[in-house]
């Protein structure tokens, strides 16, 4: 009988470059080991000779068999990808159980951090653990089937765990963070499917395409610009370029009062520079702190009503 075995996988932010990054430009991004996805696969005595692999995962109440899940299920189409890439037609009898203190459609990652810890606890149950190119891709496609058109920006920093500046259908460029700097996350606490906001900028960039390109091409110079920023050890000039990124993000529509609101009053506490981080429409934004004013700023946004706060240092 296989021993068990448990994998994680973080959260991330997307530092600059969202929606832009989905038409090419670059981004960047970095983990966030403050949340997790959790996976444990465990052996099952319980079940019968043929087998059968158990998924739970409490936080949504769902215990079932793998394959009454839909095939489009991301826990299922990442049970069944191990097994395609491994050659084996049906998994042994196990459990594989989900835990996560990720938050869900806020623009943290959650779905790609699961399908990941699947993709690693699974394999490495069945004795082949995959290596990261591997594990990336097969994320990518389970990406591919709740967001339509992933950029793949999210699976490959989480795969990774590590800052990654990413230009869709590129080599994977990680980089350094010679001076480590401070954010705030700040939850609005309204869900919102990265799906649809992708969905919305497609149909207004079909609409006007010029005016989108315009931005997504000013996104793309602010995410170089910051990389410069970070690599020459001078994180203090994103401030700067997080206020300017938001502005083209309320240009394309992304963005919402509540975001906005947080935007206002992390600034107004003495952040550096705010913005939305992911898909928008609600969801999270970052702000650029210096640590010690981390409780200040943190309350001031609770009380301008964020649902939830996290303090990470990107390095
Ligand atoms: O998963 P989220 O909400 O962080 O959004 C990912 C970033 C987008 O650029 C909006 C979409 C994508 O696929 O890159």
């Amino acid at each position: 009988m296989n021993t068990p075995v448990t994998a994680a996988a973080p959260g991330k932010i997307i530092l600059f470059g969202e929606h832009a990054v989905v038409y090419s430009r670059p981004a960047l991004a970095a983990p966030v080991s403050q949340v997790s996805a959790r996976v444990t696969v465990t052996p099952d005595p319980t079940a019968d000779s043929n087998g059968g692999l158990r998924i739970q995962s409490p936080a949504i109440n769902l215990y079932a068999q793998w394959d009454s899940l839909p095939p489009k299920n991301p826990a299922r189409a990442a049970i069944q990808s191990v097994l395609s890439e491994l050659n084996l037609s049906r998994p042994p009898a196990c459990t594989v159980r989900i835990t996560s203190s990720i938050p869900v459609s806020a623009g943290l990652g959650s779905g790609a951090a699961v399908s990941i810890a699947i993709l690693r606890a699974f394999s490495a149950y069945l004795g082949s653990p995959l290596p990261n190119d591997r594990i990336n891709a097969l994320a990518y496609e389970i990406e591919k089937l709740h967001h339509g058109t992933p950029s793949g920006i999210d699976n490959t920093v989480i795969t990774y765990n590590q800052p990654v500046f990413f230009i869709k259908g590129q080599p994977i460029e990680t980089f350094q963070v010679p001076v480590a700097f401070t954010l705030l996350i700040a939850d609005t606490g309204i869900p919102a499917p990265t799906a649809q906001t992708v969905g919305g900028v497609r149909q207004m960039w079909q609409a006007k395409p010029q005016e989108y390109e315009r931005y997504f091409s000013a996104i793309g110079k602010i995410a170089r610009q910051a990389r410069k920023a970070i690599e020459s050890g001078a994180p203090e000039k994103l401030g700067a370029l997080m206020d300017e990124n938001h502005f083209y993000l309320q240009k394309m529509g992304v963005s919402c009062p509540e975001l906005d609101n947080l935007v206002r009053a992390a600034r107004k506490a003495g952040a550096f520079g705010a913005k939305l981080s992911g898909g928008g429409g609600g969801g999270n934004l970052i702000a650029l702190i210096q640590p010690e004013k981390a409780a200040e700023i943190a309350s001031a946004l609770e009380q301008a009503g964020a649902a939830r706060v996290i303090v990470t240092e990107v390095r």
